[in-house]
């Protein structure tokens, strides 16, 4: 079963956010309750993200964007980044090979450089794919060795940069300018963030991007949410009022 294989199904009648995104948290847990490694917790936290990620292409979703490795993930055991790892190998091969037919653009986020570089040329790869399907296309973005604080903190030294050079002045300084210089760029900021495993805090996922994100906090640990529980996410925030700071 390849990646965004499935038909497209006929669209629910309900409106879907632009841009969803999923801290896959629980995949440990997942693991421990079946006395298997951690890393079978990401086996199966890995095939979660492919149904999901095709699900969300199905019913409309624009942006679908997951938090698959954090800037802290290397302090685990090794062992563990290293089953990560041939995960994103697998995952960016079958992107490579599946996107160009399924309209879907795959892309990766976060600070690459740490990165073995067979898997950089993947990236490269499916980069280069992303780019030829064109900007309306579904896009799924893996953020990988990304932190939130690093991203801002990079977005900060490259507008220092232009100020050193005088392209820009201080004073000039929008904030659309700090959103042109994160990883998301091209996209328009999350609406829903979803957290599964029961946790409830934002562990620096998209930190800027998320000022006006609606959060949706489940018990389910990731390795078994499924399109079931993507549309209960998606039936609660249809039912906020988001009100962007005004009334
Ligand atoms: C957090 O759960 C999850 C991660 C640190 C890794 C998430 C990565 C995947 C699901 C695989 C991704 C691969 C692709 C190709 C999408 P945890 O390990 O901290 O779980 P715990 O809190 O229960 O210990």
């Amino acid at each position: 079963m390849g990646l965004f294989k499935k038909k497209p199904k006929a669209e629910k009648d309900r409106p879907v956010p632009r841009h969803i995104a999923v801290i896959m948290d629980g995949n440990g847990r997942w693991a421990k309750k079946r006395g298997l490694p951690r890393q079978a917790g990401h086996k199966v936290g890995a095939e979660t993200f492919r149904t999901i990620a095709t699900y969300c292409k199905d019913i409309g979703v624009q942006y679908f964007t997951v938090y698959a490795f954090s800037t802290e993930n290397w302090k685990r055991p090794p062992e563990e980044v290293d089953a990560l790892l041939d995960l994103f190998r697998k995952y960016l091969k079958e992107a490579a090979e599946t996107m160009f037919e399924r309209g879907v653009a795959v892309r990766v986020l976060g600070d690459l450089s740490p990165l073995p570089p067979d898997i950089l040329e993947l990236i490269r790869e499916t980069g280069e794919i992303a780019d030829t399907l064109g900007p309306d296309a579904a896009t799924a973005s893996l953020c990988i060795n990304y932190g939130g604080r690093d991203e801002i903190k990079n977005a900060v030294r490259a507008l220092a940069k232009e100020v050193e050079k005088g392209s820009i002045r201080p004073e000039d300084i929008t904030e659309g300018d700090i959103s042109r210089h994160l990883y998301t760029a091209h996209m328009p900021d999350p609406d829903l963030i979803i957290r599964p495993s029961g946790e409830i805090r934002t562990s620096n996922f998209l930190l800027w991007q998320s000022a006006y994100a609606e959060y949706y906090f489940t018990p389910v640990l990731w390795p078994d949410f499924k399109t079931a529980d993507m549309d209960e996410a998606i039936d609660a925030f249809n039912k906020r009022n988001r009100r962007f700071g005004g009334v």
